[in-house]
């Protein structure tokens, strides 16, 4: 048997979301029409032989209460969240529930960052890790040089894939060769986090003991209970041929910003074009409105026949797009009312705001950026014939006049 569990950390994480991250956990949020974390609990289908999959975070039960029985119900496979009571850090809360994830006594594991976006080729890192041996495979890809500080950079050896070395976010470069926060492990990854517990309450008692404490400045140590996956597995265990390296060639992305979750959005909605292309509006702007590329309605959305969508556009429940209106890369969320005529390229409209008549939002869609997208955030009013450029703009605000921040500001 297999299990899977998927991290997505709490309120005190994401806060470069903000201020989407200010109305619903950010691994709700949608992403072509399906909350960020359903793109990861999909991929997990084709896991063969999957028993169940976990949810571990430090958001409350409640926000996630709904999704979990809905999307239990529809995969057919029991998934559950575990709340932990504090952050533990990525192993350290894996390690907290060993418990339950051991319950079925799966003889591997799948680890899952729920903020990042990719193909999720788990089937082929099964068959690696199969072949490989060792505690873990962990997904790798190569990016350009200059992005790969903002990642775990690693090491492989060319022909074993073995794990060679290992450093989270260097400040003097490494290697472009990054690790994708996808892992597959054995039961045995329980053992490595616990050493690491162990050595450092024997450090911290040897302190203690020791008489020279006095003569030092206290260092600051971790708690015991508090682990990261990188830096207290990877880069000690590198090179003890205990992890190896599955690299993919396909996309891959990080979600930290509302700029990547206008990017990943595009991304996941021309996979579904692959995978589940009955998910993908159709329309000829005959009697359905014209649709450009690759485009989710939700059904309760209605929109006008004369607009014009796409590409890259996901209107989420209850919106109204009225007469006219051209929409291009953009997340609209649930209950907007984009009015006629308006135009919104590169922005994410919050929940129950309203655009009207001939106004304009816009961003220079610059996804990495700053200010590289505009976003509304929950119930603004943009008054008719007004300009939004590259804005962050805060919940519950009405403009009524030209808004222009450059990013150069
Ligand atoms: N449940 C829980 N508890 N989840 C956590 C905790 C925790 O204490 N800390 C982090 N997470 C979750 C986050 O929500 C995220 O999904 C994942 O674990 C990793 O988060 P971080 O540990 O903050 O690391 P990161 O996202 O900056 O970088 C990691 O992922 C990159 C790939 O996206 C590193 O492993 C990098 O090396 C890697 O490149």
């Amino acid at each position: 048997k297999v299990v899977a569990v998927i991290m997505v950390g709490g309120p005190t994480k994401g806060t470069r979301f903000r201020p989407l991250s200010l109305n619903i956990p950010k691994p709700l949020f949608p992403l072509a029409g399906q909350p960020m974390v359903h793109h990861p609990i999909a991929a997990c289908k084709s896991i063969p032989n999957l028993a169940q999959i976990f949810l571990i975070g430090f958001y409350e039960e409640r926000e996630f209460a709904l999704y979990v029985s809905a999307i239990s119900n529809e995969l057919k496979v029991p998934v559950r969240y575990l709340k932990e009571d504090k952050p533990h850090g990525s192993a350290g809360g894996l390690y907290s529930f060993r418990d339950q994830i051991m319950e079925d006594g799966p003889s591997l594991i799948f680890l899952l960052n729920c903020d990042v976006c990719c193909s999720f080729p788990l089937p082929e890192m099964l068959e690696a890790h199969r072949r490989y041996g060792g505690i873990g495979t962990l997904l790798v890809i190569k990016v350009s040089a200059e992005s790969a500080s903002q990642f775990g950079e690693l090491v492989a050896d060319p022909v074993t894939k073995e794990l060679l070395h290992y450093t989270e976010k260097p400040e003097t470069f490494v290697s472009d060769l990054i690790n994708c926060g996808v892992y597959v492990f054995t039961p045995d990854i329980f053992t490595a986090i616990q050493n690491v517990s162990t050595q450092r309450k024997d450090r911290a008692n040897l302190r203690r003991l020791s008489s020279f404490e006095s003569l030092q400045p206290a260092t600051k140590s971790l708690p015991v209970d508090f682990v990261r996956l990188d830096q207290d597995i990877l880069s000690p265990l590198a090179g003890k041929r205990q992890f190896y390296t599955y690299e993919t060639m396909d996309f891959w992305e990080q979600i930290k910003t509302p700029g990547m979750s206008l990017k990943c959005s595009g991304l996941y909605l021309s996979q579904f074009r692959i995978t589940s292309p009955n998910v993908l509006a159709r329309g000829d702007g005959m009697k359905s409105p014209f649709v450009a590329g690759d485009v989710y309605i939700h059904p309760s959305a209605k929109i006008h026949p004369t607009a014009k969508i796409g590409p890259n556009v996901s209107i989420s429940a209850n919106a109204r797009i009225g007469a006219g209106a051209r929409l291009i890369s953009c997340i609209i969320l649930d209950g907007v009312e984009i009015k006629e005529n308006a135009v919104v390229i590169h922005s994410i409209v919050g929940w129950k705001s309203s655009i009207g008549t001939w106004s304009r939002v816009q961003g220079e869609g610059d996804y990495n950026a700053k200010l590289g997208i505009t976003i509304l955030g929950e119930a603004v009013t943009v008054e008719d014939e007004v300009i939004v450029i590259n804005s962050i703009v805060l919940p519950n605000k009405t403009l009524n006049s030209v808004i222009r921040v450059s990013a150069d500001h």
